[in-house]
């Protein structure tokens, strides 16, 4: 069996076929102690993990502690808006003034791309990416392919139709890369203004018919419509955007299979999705979130959990 041997988490688009398979295989065997009436194992007893998000988190920031938790590390979640960055403190010198109390990993979740790279080159202790910009969004793909191959037993041949806001997505791109490593056929579907050029490239079929997108698909994985990070008019409304794109009942009428729904929340209800959707008996979404602590456990355990 492979061992791991990177330093941080930044990008699925770093990894191998085996690295991921890896981490999915370990956080299988982590998801059992969430469901003991101890939800303890002292793995990374005596480790200090620090998060320290500079954006809004509820799933990962919660799932990141909890994961720590659970294998018996000390956590500690940073304040960034008391901290002194906002006395002018760089993103670089914070994280070494951090390390220099000797902990051992960070999780960053930062609003530009690059953020956690550029922390990763600056410390010594492991670095894991919780989410940059539009870049990127790891453990948020492995808890989703976790998800999928625990429900259909295999990632390869199966068809993921990856609908919405590609262009501002890191968990697209992120999931773009770790299911093409698996083998899945993936479909991105949205208007044209959010579908990014060449994104051909990376090994994707591009549609901009819904229909196209929802017939052709084991999976649709429905983004969050990014408002906070569209900075030009992409589209001329969102009662439109929600009439073509938003995945209601409707779209489903013709539909003869099962199709299993996914989103990596947080979700606008009524927008990209509906209610009725959202909790049907094919949503996975749920699932998704119990998967994310036993993926961050496995993510956690391969990087420091060997250092001694
Ligand atoms: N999926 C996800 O990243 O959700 P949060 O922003 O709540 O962490």
């Amino acid at each position: 069996m492979m061992e791991w041997k990177r330093k941080d988490l930044i990008a699925l688009e770093d990894l191998s076929r085996e690295e991921i398979e890896l981490i999915l295989n370990t956080a299988k065997s982590f998801k059992e102690v969430s469901t003991r009436a101890v939800k303890k194992v002292p793995a990374l007893r005596g480790k200090t993990i620090v998060n320290l998000f500079f954006e809004p988190s509820t799933r990962t920031k919660t799932s990141f502690e909890l994961a720590a938790k659970r294998l018996s590390a000390d956590v500690l979640s940073f304040d960034v808006s008391t901290s002194s960055i906002s006395k002018g403190e760089t993103i670089v010198d914070t994280a070494k003034n951090i390390e220099a109390m000797k902990v051992d990993c960070f999780i960053i979740r930062h609003s530009v791309a690059g953020a956690p790279y550029l922390i990763s080159k600056n410390v010594s202790c492991a670095v894991i990416n919780a989410g940059d910009g539009c870049h990127e969004h790891p453990t948020q793909a492995l808890l989703d392919l976790f998800t999928v191959k625990e429900k259909f037993g295999r990632i390869k041949g199966i068809k993921i139709s990856i609908i919405g806001d590609i262009l501002h997505s890191r968990v697209a791109r992120s999931n773009i890369w770790g299911f093409k490593k698996l083998g899945a056929e993936v479909t991105v579907c949205g208007p044209p203004p959010l579908i990014p050029l060449d994104i051909e490239k990376m090994g994707v079929r591009v549609t901009y018919k819904i229909e196209d997108a929802i017939e052709n698909a084991d999976i649709l994985y429905i983004l969050r419509l990014q408002k906070e990070r569209q900075r030009e008019n992409f589209l001329p409304s969102l009662k439109e955007y929600s009439k073509i794109y938003g995945i209601d009942r409707d779209k489903f009428l013709k539909l003869k299979k099962k199709v299993f729904i996914m989103h990596p929340g947080p979700m606008n209800r009524g927008i990209e999705i509906k209610s009725e959707i959202a909790e049907k008996d094919n949503s996975l979404i749920l699932e998704q979130v119990t998967n994310g602590i036993a993926v961050r456990m496995a993510v956690l355990y391969l990087t420091i959990g060997s250092k001694r």
